[in-house]
Formats: structure tokens, C-alpha cells, sequence
């Protein structure tokens, strides 16, 4: 998604917008722009790619100024192109956007009856032109913004930049996160606290309707009725999130390497680690024993974490679960009538879709509840139980430790809702804790694999299709699997219950197709072993992911075998998914792809 970036200092600001951009990177975009007043005139300068490309720009045709706007740019509407890159200008005024504007065509024909011109085939540019008719029509700046704004439908946060107005920044969102920074005289409005963390840790956070103003001395913030509110100033933790790559190539590879010790601290947050019960984090009060059923839904990777949530949901507290993905919750109707908890997993806590399925449960009488990593995002604000993942930020796109992190989360609340509705023993719930705590230590013994699943992924970067099978809590894994490796490699990949595989699958089974098989020795352990055997009969290459008992169990011809340590049923979808994370990682270093910043992708999509 796009990133925006404000300033209105009394240093020049062009420098600063583009160091802010490079912390907005993992956000994922394909061009760049910042512009700056000078002399009470508008300039621009704006990129195709990556900052660097900015940077050079810059370096040819320096920008100064002590007030400007910057953004980095995920291409809704119009090609990645300098053309389409933000900011967009006017004649009065300069602007950048994040979000989609839904009724942009309509709005466009009607500026163009009226004689404006357009250069980019942006939604975005329609927005600047709406407020320039305004000031055109005699209206100043803040009435202009106001006024334009309740033409808007869609999803935005915006900053504008006014010709010949060196103290005067205004900003708005709905749908998509702005935050307004607080300097020693200069003031920021940044899309997140990690945009605004080289400068300031003291932040506001606007809500849904709310547009801003802001001089060098303070701001004023209205809600959508144009009524002055007041926002609570938080200290952000951005300026401890801003992180670099140590010692790893990638930033995947250093969250792979991080989940050990943030699974830990996730663990912390649900279990009192000293008398091994289980609880609600932060405080808060919750009881599953009133809980007749959940409904579950997110996007992505975090559905495939709400899949395995509705395994342990079910397993362990008898509690039924619905899952949807976020973005056919609210369109499929389901009734809600007894459905006593919504439950939605989100790594940023601004996915879109999510946001609104929440929404939408919040508006039908449901209590809500997110397991989240960003404890300032909109759905930590908004949903009414807050369970954390101490994941810290996650910079790659393709979600790993937040993966691993939600697990984690959702096993320890299965288990205290177990406890809760009596469907787990005292001892059973020490016994359950004690095994979530060998968690670091087995996730560590997955990561020691590295080398042998880098020989793996060497054979994977040579095919252009691949299979991931699984069963029971596996399942979730093979789909998760899937994900990561087409996101990231670009490989064609498709997640299946091994079940499945009679069903169709099978047909695509030939000796160019790879196979990768998700089995500890559980309960179905033998029903996957004939899977293999079939796929093996056929010529398929088969990967096995399992254990030593599995290991010892059974050979299957011509099968690469991953052999993990035994370990808890309950435990084994967060410490398998590490050597999918890798296989993944490798194969796509091995392909030459993006892996931080995946081609098309981005870290949050905060728009439908
Ligand atoms: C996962 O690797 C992807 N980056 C993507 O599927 C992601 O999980 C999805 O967009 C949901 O994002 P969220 O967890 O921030 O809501």
C-alpha cells in the first residue's frame, strides 16, 4: 500500500521526506515522489521504482523548502509511471494519497465540464482538482478540504500542500491510517508510527472521518461532521521499530531467525509462565464459557492462522467454529445469531477487509476481538478484546513470524477457553502450557534444518508448479506453504487437504510436478502415507516434512524426507511452518526474485 509522509519544519524538509519513505519500503510500491514549497511555489520531483531513483533525482535537481509532502506510491489506478507518481498538483495546491477513491470517474467528467485538465489516469488527481475548484470558487484552504471531502466515497488519507501557504498542512483520513507526529516546532502526519519514527515518538492518531489542520505551532482535528476533537497523544514504539537487516541478506530471513525469542514473548503475554495457567493478556476480561460460537475471519496468510485457530478452537474447547475469508464475511450473510465472539487476525490491523468484517460484526451486536501485531492499527483501537502478537514489525511482505506469533496466540487461548468451559483439566492445561513453552527451543531445532532445506529449494527453483498436501492441523500448513512460496518465488503453488488428492489433484502428478507433504506422526499419519504412495506410483517428487517417528515409520520411494523432533500435536503447525518459510525463502533467492518486496505485492492492503 502507499506510504505519505508530511512535514512543516523550519529546516529544509526534502532530505527528511525521503529518509521517512525508506521506513514506509516494506509497505511494498513501484514509484516515489515528494514536492516542497519554495518561495511560496510548488515544486515536485517524483520517480518510477525504487528511492533511489528519487534520490538521484533529487541529487540533479536539489529540492529545498522547510515544508513539503512525500509518498510512495502502489499503483491502483494507472501504470507505475513518474506521470501517475504522487504528488499530484495543481495550480493552488499539491497532494498525496493513499487509499481508493470509488466515485473518481464521475467526479473527473464533472471537473472536466468545468474546464480541468488532468495529466495521470489517477483517482488521486481528481481529488486535488475537487479541492482547487473550491479555492477556485473562492473558498480558503481548510473550507476547500472540508468541503471536497464529503464528495469523497472510498477509502483515504491524504496530505495537502497549499501554494504560498508555508504554514499550513492539511491532512484527512477514512479507511486508510494517518497519524499526526508532534515536534520541537515542526509537526509530521506520517501513514504509520514507523514514517514518523526518526522524527518524533509522540504521535495522534486520527479516526475514521477525522481531518487535521497544522501550522508550525499545533494542529486542530475535525471529525466527519466538521466538529473539533481532540485525539490522545500516544507515545509510538515506531522509533524502536525501526529495524535493519543485521546480519541476514533479507529481512524475511532475519524474522525467520527472530521467531524463536518473539513466539517467546508472545507465549509470555497468555501464560503465566511461572504457574503455568493460562490468561487473557493485558488485563483484559474475558470468559469462553458463555461462548457458544466463534466466527473467524482475516485475509491471507492470517487466514490460514484463523484455519488452524478453528482446529484448536474445536479441539480443545469444543467452541464451533465459522471461518470466512474477511472479504466474504460480510457479503455472505451468514446469521450471526448465536455466534458469541468475532474473532479476526490481522499482522498490520488495517487490512481492508478485515477492518470492515470487523466493522460489520461490531455493527450486528458481536463482541469482537483481533489477535494483532500493531498495538496503535485501527482494529487495535477498535475491536473490543485486543490479543497481542510480540512479534515487533514485520518488514518482509510474505508474513513469518506474525504467522508463527498468531499460532502461538490462538493455541494458548484455545487452551483457556478450554479451561474456561471445562473441556481441559487443570492438569491438562499445565500439560498443554508446558508444551507450548518448548516452543523457542523446537522452532530453533526447525531453523538448524536450514542447510538441508536449501537443498531442497535448489530442486524447487527449477519447476514452475508445485503441491503442498497436508492433513488435520496440517492442512492450514499446506495452504500456508502454497502462499508463501508463489508470493515470493512466483512459483505456482496450491495448498491441499491430503484427503484431496482422489479428488482431482492427482491428475496434475507426474515426475515435473514437486510434492510437498506436511505430516507428523499424528492420528492421520498412515491415511497421508498412502497419499504418497499414490503420488509416488505416478513418478511424483515427493518432500516430506515429519518427525522421527514418521521418519522411522514408513519409506516412501524416492522421497526427500525432512525429519523433525517428536513433539505435541498442538505445537506442530507453528514449528512446521518454519521449514516452509525456508523452502520458500531459498527457493525464491534461488529464483532472483524480490523476496522483501515481492513484485505486486504489498505488506497492507487497506484497500478492497
Ligand atoms: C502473507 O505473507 C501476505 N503478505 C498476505 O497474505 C497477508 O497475510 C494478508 O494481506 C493479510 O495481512 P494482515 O495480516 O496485515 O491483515
Amino acid at each position: 500500500m502507499c506510504g505519505i509522509i508530511a512535514i512543516i519544519s523550519r529546516e529544509p524538509v526534502a532530505g527528511r521526506l525521503v529518509d521517512a519513505l525508506k521506513r514506509l519500503e516494506y509497505r511494498g510500491y513501484d514509484s516515489a515522489g515528494v514536492a516542497t514549497l519554495i518561495d511560496g511555489e510548488l515544486h515536485r520531483r517524483r520517480a518510477e521504482g525504487k528511492l533511489r531513483n528519487l534520490e538521484a533525482r533529487l541529487a540533479e535537481q536539489p529540492l529545498s523548502g522547510t515544508i513539503g509532502i512525500g509518498h510512495t506510491r502502489w499503483a491502483t489506478h494507472g501504470v507505475p509511471n513518474e506521470t501517475n507518481a504522487h504528488p499530484h498538483a495543481t495550480a493552488r495546491l499539491a497532494i498525496v494519497h493513499n487509499g481508493i477513491i470509488e466515485n473518481f470517474r464521475e467526479l473527473k467528467a464533472e471537473l472536466e465540464a468545468d474546464g480541468y485538465r488532468f495529466a495521470s489516469e489517477t483517482d488521486s488527481e481528481v481529488v486535488a482538482a475537487l479541492v482547487t475548484r473550491e479555492m477556485d470558487r473562492g473558498a480558503d484552504e481548510r473550507s476547500a478540504v472540508a468541503a471536497s471531502l464529503r464528495r469523497l466515497e472510498g477509502a483515504y488519507s491524504l496530505a495537502f500542500l497549499f501554494r504560498g501557504n508555508a504554514d499550513l498542512l492539511i491532512g484527512a483520513r477514512r479507511g486508510s491510517p494517518l497519524a499526526l507526529g508532534e515536534g520541537d516546532g515542526e509537526m509530521f502526519l506520517g501513514s504509520d508510527a514507523i514514517a514518523l519514527s526518526p522524527f518524533t515518538d509522540a504521535v495522534r492518531y486520527l479516526e475514521d472521518g477525522d481531518w487535521i489542520v497544522v501550522s508550525h505551532g499545533g494542529h486542530e482535528i475535525f471529525d466527519a461532521e466538521d466538529h473539533p476533537v481532540e485525539r490522545p497523544l500516544r507515545r509510538s514504539t515506531g522509533k524502536a521499530f525501526y529495524v535493519d537487516k543485521g546480519n541476514h541478506r533479507h529481512f524475511m530471513q532475519k524474522e525467520i531467525y527472530e521467531q524463536p525469542e518473539v513466539i517467546g514473548h508472545t507465549l509470555g503475554a497468555f501464560v503465566d509462565m511461572t504457574s503455568g495457567r493460562s490468561r487473557i493478556p493485558g488485563g483484559q476480561r474475558f470468559d469462553f464459557s458463555a461462548v457458544r460460537r466463534i466466527a473467524l475471519s482475516a485475509c491471507g496468510t492470517g487466514y490460514y492462522a484463523a484455519l488452524v485457530g478453528r482446529y484448536y478452537f474445536e479441539r480443545y474447547a469444543r467452541i464451533a467454529c465459522d471461518l470466512d475469508v474477511a472479504s466474504e464475511f460480510r457479503y455472505r450473510e451468514s446469521p450471526l445469531d448465536d455466534v458469541d465472539l468475532a474473532l479476526f487476525v490481522s499482522q498490520s490491523g488495517e487490512t481492508a477487509d478485515t477492518l470492515a468484517s470487523l466493522r460489520h460484526a461490531r455493527d450486528a451486536g458481536i463482541r469482537t476481538a483481533v489477535v494483532v501485531n500493531v498495538p496503535e492499527s485501527t482494529m487495535a483501537r477498535e475491536a473490543d478484546l485486543v490479543f497481542p502478537t510480540l512479534a515487533g514489525p514485520e518488514i518482509g511482505v510474505a508474513s513469518t513470524k506474525a504467522f508463527t506469533c498468531q499460532l502461538t496466540a490462538l493455541a494458548a487461548l484455545a487452551v483457556r477457553a478450554g479451561v474456561d468451559r471445562g473441556t481441559i483439566s487443570g492438569d491438562g492445561e499445565l500439560e498443554l502450557t508446558r508444551a507450548l513453552a518448548e516452543l523457542p527451543r523446537l522452532v530453533n531445532e526447525a531453523l538448524h534444518r536450514e542447510d538441508q532445506i536449501e537443498l531442497l529449494a535448489r530442486d524447487m527453483a527449477n519447476h514452475r508448479h508445485a503441491l503442498f498436501l497436508g492433513r488435520g492441523f496440517s492442512f492450514p500448513l499446506a495452504m500456508e506453504g502454497a502462499l508463501k512460496l508463489k508470493e515470493i518465488s512466483y512459483i505456482h503453488a496450491e495448498g491441499y487437504a491430503a484427503g484431496e488428492l482422489k479428488h482431482g489433484p492427482i491428475a496434475l502428478i507426474d515426475d515435473t510436478m514437486p510434492v510437498v507433504v506436511v505430516a507428523p506422526h499424528d492420528r492421520v499419519f498412515e491415511k497421508t502415507v498412502s497419499n504418497m504412495q499414490e503420488v509416488a506410483a505416478r513418478g511424483g517428487k515427493i518432500m516430506l516434512i515429519t518427525d522421527e517417528s514418521g521418519t522411522k515409520a514408513e519409506a516412501i520411494r524416492n522421497a526427500r524426507v525432512l525429519t523433525l523432533p517428536d513433539m505435541p500435536e498442538i505445537l506442530t503447525p507453528i514449528v512446521y511452518s518454519v521449514p516452509l518459510q525456508l523452502l520458500a525463502y531459498h527457493t525464491a533467492v534461488q529464483m532472483g526474485t524480490d523476496v522483501d518486496q515481492p513484485r505486486n505485492l504489498a505488506k497492507s492492503v487497506t484497500v478492497e
